[in-house]
């Protein structure tokens, strides 16, 4: 079987991650947090990058902690079927909650994510988003937060994967399939 070049082209350079992340992460700050720690939720894999560095922008108590869960496995595409592969360690009754996700493009993840984080009794739920691709859409979820809004464009890099390469770019590409 033949198989094709790839190619990254630069889309959303470091610097320009980096500036969006600090505005992001001082409205965030701005508006507190209650009692308790706000729990900051990293959904695995993807926002990995994303959410160490917002993070690190928060100037509030804090909570890390991990989702993981899984829709596209190695198609450029959404399966549209979600699957919990790891679940939060940390009540989050009562707590102000905020998801930190690298991207919403069909919204699927998203929607899944909200039902089953309402469906436990958080005093409220926040979503963050680094990237928003709208013309993919197939269900609406609320935005709190979005860094950028794209084109119908598949990106890699910063936590993003192709068949779970290019996680590791510390800038976010458009992937292009050869002969150049
Ligand atoms: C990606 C991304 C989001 C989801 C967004 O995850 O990290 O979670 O897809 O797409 P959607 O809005 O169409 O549902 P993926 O399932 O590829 O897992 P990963 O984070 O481990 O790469």
């Amino acid at each position: 079987m033949e198989t094709q070049a790839e190619f990254v082209d630069t889309y959303l350079d470091a610097a320009t991650v980096a500036n969006r992340i600090a505005e992001i992460g001082a409205q965030i700050t701005a508006l507190g947090c209650g009692n308790q720690p706000l729990v900051v939720v990293c959904v695995l894999k993807g926002s990995v990058m994303f959410f160490a560095d917002l993070a690190r922008q928060l100037n509030l108590p804090t909570n890390l902690v991990f989702l993981g869960v899984s829709s596209y496995s190695g198609s450029t595409e959404s399966s549209g079927a979600v699957r919990l592969t790891h679940d939060l360690t940390l009540d989050i009754r009562d707590r102000d909650v905020l998801i930190v996700e690298d991207i919403v493009d069909t919204g699927l993840t998203m929607s899944y994510l909200l039902d089953i984080l309402r469906a436990r009794g958080p005093n409220s739920l926040r979503v963050c988003t680094l990237l928003h691709k709208p013309a993919r859409k197939r269900v609406d979820v609320p935005l709190d937060y979005v860094g950028f809004t794209i084109d119908d464009v598949f990106v890699v890099g910063y936590g993003l994967d192709f068949d779970e390469r290019y996680r590791n770019l510390p800038f976010i590409g458009t992937l292009r399939f050869g002969p150049n």
